[in-house]
């Protein structure tokens, strides 16, 4: 079968945070949206039919998971990074952010430093603050248009804590890396989770990123590295990204530790809603029979990554990529532009007018980046491109 991405759908009036939110964000209707990560194509035709199927039932009662949903997870994971993960281990939510904030609230305590790597998806640091929690920036270190983990500077950090006396409970670790786009190897993961074993840190592993991969990349998931630092992991991962299903507000939190996934479940009675009938439904679909269709999705995201790099090396080199390894959102080094880096989010959204994420969004690190999304059909991100290509060749 052959999956189509690049049929220009209009998304306008569905209520898509992407294309009918850029007044509220941007100030502007006229911006050509490359911002939200989502996907500007439909999900698998299997998980449409599914949809369909349930929502024929005509009844929409109060919902659990159930085995089959359970089995689609358990496969996947063992199928695409061989964990093996067991049943009891699984709890199903809403979304990968709630379930952070649940985390935070059931494992720590207020006052307590949780780490982040910056620059990083900006819920990250909410997260921390609405939890009560200090916020630790460890930043990645940038050097020949790459991002490595520093952990120099995180053991400085966690020794310096501890001869103030003062506690640090977690760290938030994003893998996949939104924005930056690093696939962290076994081996990054292994030297991080020394550290994190020396220092008894919970690492709240976000791995809602970990299907979307480039050639050459394998997803590690960080819990599976050994016994000791799967006991004081916890996984989140969703089938949305992947298969663009966000809007309906499904993901899966892994917790083999069942001293703290009685109390993460504790932290959510109250605040969770229940399952999401059809989002269960679109997960377990996904799962079982998305699988073709990812690989068609990961080379169409191949070429359009190719097609970026190629434009602008050719017209603009000024700006320079930083060549993702997985994720289908870039992060643009713009520094080599003629403004100064305070001006290049106006620049491009009032100049280009395209809809990217502004570097600040991320936190420190993240000043004179764009971060764009290239889930899109190619003539769109080609239109983007020329109008930051108009709107630069203006500035001379
Ligand atoms: C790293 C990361 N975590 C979480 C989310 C959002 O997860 P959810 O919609 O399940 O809350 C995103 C969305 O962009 C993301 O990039």
């Amino acid at each position: 079968m052959e999956f189509v991405f690049t049929n220009n759908i209009n998304r306008k009036g569905t209520c898509s945070v992407k294309w009918d939110l850029c007044n509220e964000f941007f100030s502007a209707e006229d911006v050509l949206p490359l911002w939200v990560a989502d996907s500007d194509w439909p999900t698998v035709p299997e998980v449409v039919k599914a949809i369909e199927q349930r929502t024929a039932h005509g009844i929409f009662g109060y919902t659990f998971p159930g085995r089959e949903a359970e089995d689609a997870v358990i496969n996947w994971l063992d199928k695409k990074y061989n964990w093996k993960i067991k049943r009891e281990w699984l709890v199903f939510d809403n979304g990968v952010v709630p379930s952070i904030n649940f985390a935070l609230k059931a494992l720590t305590n207020p006052g307590d430093g949780v780490v982040i790597q910056a620059p990083v998806y900006k819920p990250f640091f909410e997260a921390v603050a609405n939890n009560g929690n200090e916020l630790i920036i460890n930043e990645l270190e940038y050097k020949d248009n790459k991002y490595n983990f520093d952990l120099d500077d995180l053991e400085t950090l966690l020794e310096e804590r501890v001869s103030l006396g003062k506690k640090t409970a977690a760290m938030i670790l994003c893998s996949p890396h939104n924005p930056v786009g690093r696939v962290w190897s076994e081996s990054e993961l292994n030297n991080l989770s020394k550290i994190a074993k020396k220092y008894d840190l919970l690492i709240l592993s976000d791995e809602i990123h970990a299907d979307i991969l480039y050639p050459g990349q394998q997803h590690q998931p960080t819990a599976n590295l050994d016994k000791q630092i799967d006991h004081q992991t916890i996984t989140f991962m969703a089938p949305s990204k992947t298969f663009n299903i966000a809007g309906l507000h499904t993901s899966f939190t892994i917790i083999s530790n069942a001293e703290m996934r009685k109390k993460y479940k504790e932290a959510k009675s109250g605040f969770a809603a229940g399952n999401n009938i059809l989002g269960i439904t679109a997960l377990t679909a996904a799962f079982n029979h998305g699988e073709a269709w990812l690989e068609a999705q990961q080379v169409y995201l191949q070429e359009n990554l190719q097609f970026v790099k190629e434009y602008l090396k050719n017209n603009l080199p000024e700006i320079k990529l930083v060549r993702p390894e997985g994720t289908y959102l870039i992060w643009l080094d713009c520094n080599n532009l003629p403004l100064s880096s305070e001006k290049i989010a106006d620049f491009m959204k009032n100049k280009a007018k395209v809809g990217l994420n502004p570097g600040e969004w991320f936190g420190p690190g993240g000043k004179g980046f764009m971060r764009m999304n290239i889930a899109c059909p190619r003539a769109r991100l080609k239109e983007g491109l020329d109008r930051i290509y108009t709107a630069v060749k203006g500035l001379s």
